[in-house]
């Protein structure tokens, strides 16, 4: 079925996105896309990611290996815009061993060109959390602070990091300018011994992971191009300052591995049927009643990173409309439509009412007046019988069906998936 799905829509080169503030369910969707593919690269984010898979049965969270990981016909890629926690990945890969995933050099290419997350950044994103007046809510994994340093152009690549002379000459040029990073290379010895072992674990696996890309997409193979995070956490696109510090759509796949934008095929959005978020930001349809609640434990809805409570919301089709837009989906997910069943009446923002401005359409870009927005909203009736876990999407009951279709016509994208249930299997197709 899946291949079918891929087929139909000639793909060549897949990217499948966050359409909203992440935790959409993009590890479980590339989990079953991939088992047809060659390939699944992780473009951007680090261990800030938490995707949620279940292998027969048993849960297996990912933070930094793209989520086809468990398909042994597969190969792996963490491109260049992506930034690593060493230790962490390593221990994730050991993670993997009683799964029966063993992870060689040919199946798994690290980007040299990727920059690497240190103690001292993770130190640093803490910090800056701690005294900002408006924190940002982040997961603390030093995520800010390495693409800061990689911008500055004084990071530490990945590259460079598993040669042991490069590391030690970053670790002491550093040293050298900044006190409070020699202070915390003193202090925090045992993480920073960590940091060091890893590199010799990593090192076989370090290559040009680019090239090997764009060699697979041209000899004809299938790719997977996995986002992390969500459109609306984009660094340039999202709610800033209330995002991420990466290019987390389509674009950001491009610009992450040196593959020309004519390459990609098919560009697929995933979207819960209602939304969450974690962190700090403006959520225009965010819920504080029982309804909220109700969803939220359905939906089991904690970070899978840092166990944080998601914050929750109806659906807002203002903002999907605008990441439609912003990455040119050709395809929408609707994800976890099982939550909804039994919710009674469901909404979905079409618009926004502004005090000054009036009625809005399209997202603002200013975070100050999607704040002051409240949503307009269409109801629609709910549905109480439990919703089929496979088949066809023309398999659902009425009410559902009139759900998804309004999705899909508001934001102008086919809903060609549905997501029944957090296993492999539990989805409906078009
Ligand atoms: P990601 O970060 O986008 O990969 O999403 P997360 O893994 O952080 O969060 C999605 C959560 O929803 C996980 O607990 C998944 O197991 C679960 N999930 C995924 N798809 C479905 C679905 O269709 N229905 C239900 N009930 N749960 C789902
Ligand atoms: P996946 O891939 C949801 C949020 C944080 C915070 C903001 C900045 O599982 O969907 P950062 O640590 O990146 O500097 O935090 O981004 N955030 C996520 N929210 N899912 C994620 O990843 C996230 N990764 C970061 O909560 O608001
Ligand atoms: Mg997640």
């Amino acid at each position: 079925m899946t291949s079918e799905i891929l087929q139909a829509t000639a793909s060549q080169v897949t990217v499948l996105i966050g359409a909203q503030w992440g935790d959409e369910g993009k590890g479980k969707w590339i989990d079953v896309l991939s088992k047809d593919t060659d390939l699944v690269v992780r473009y951007q984010g680090g261990n800030n990611a938490g995707h949620t898979l279940y292998i027969d049965g048993q849960k297996v969270v990912l933070h930094q290996l793209p989520s086809g990981v468990f398909h042994s016909n597969q190969r792996s890629a963490l491109a260049a815009g992506v930034v690593v926690n060493p230790s962490q990945l390593v221990a994730e890969m050991t993670k993997l061993g009683p799964f029966g995933v063993s992870l060689s050099p040919e199946r798994l290419w690290l980007s040299g060109r990727a920059h690497v997350i240190t103690p001292w950044h993770i130190y640093v994103d803490g910090e800056r959390e701690k005294s900002a007046s408006s924190p940002i809510g982040t997961t603390k994994r030093g995520i800010g602070p390495t693409y800061s340093e990689k911008a500055a152009r004084s990071g530490l690549r990945l590259g460079h990091y598993v040669r042991d002379s490069s590391r030690l000459a970053w670790v002491e040029k550093m040293s050298e300018q900044n006190s409070a990073f020699r202070d915390h290379l003193a202090s925090h010895s045992q993480e920073w011994d960590e940091f060091h072992q890893a590199a010799k674990k990593l090192a076989p696996f370090v290559t040009d992971a680019e090239d090997l890309i764009r060699t697979s997409v041209s000899s004809g193979q299938k790719v997977l191009l996995e986002g992390a995070q969500g459109s609306l956490l984009d660094l340039d696109h999202g709610s800033y300052p209330f995002v991420t510090s990466s290019s987390t759509g389509a674009g950001g796949a491009c610009q992450s591995i040196g593959l020309s934008p004519r390459r990609i095929t098919n560009i697929i959005g995933i979207a819960k049927g209602y939304v969450t978020r974690v962190g700090s930001g403006p959520f225009p349809t965010e819920l504080f009643d029982e309804v909220g609640k109700l969803i939220a434990k359905k939906g089991n809805e904690f970070g899978a990173t840092t166990g944080r409570p998601r914050r929750v919301g109806w659906m807002d089709c203002v903002a999907l409309r605008y990441v439609a837009e912003v990455n040119g989906l050709t395809g929408l997910v609707l994800n976890k439509l099982d939550i909804l069943t039994g919710i009674g009446p469901i909404k979905m923002a079409t618009a926004y009412q502004h005090p000054k401005l009036g009625l809005i359409k399209t997202l603002p870009w200013d975070t100050d007046i999607l704040a002051e927005c409240t949503p307009v909203y269409e109801e629609f009736p709910g549905w109480d019988v439990e919703i089929p876990k496979s088949g066809k999407i023309k398999d659902l009951p009425p009410q559902a069906i009139r759900f998804v279709e309004a999705v899909s016509k508001a934001v102008d994208v086919p809903v060609t998936m549905v997501g029944t249930g957090p296993n492999r299997s539990e989805a409906l197709y078009i």
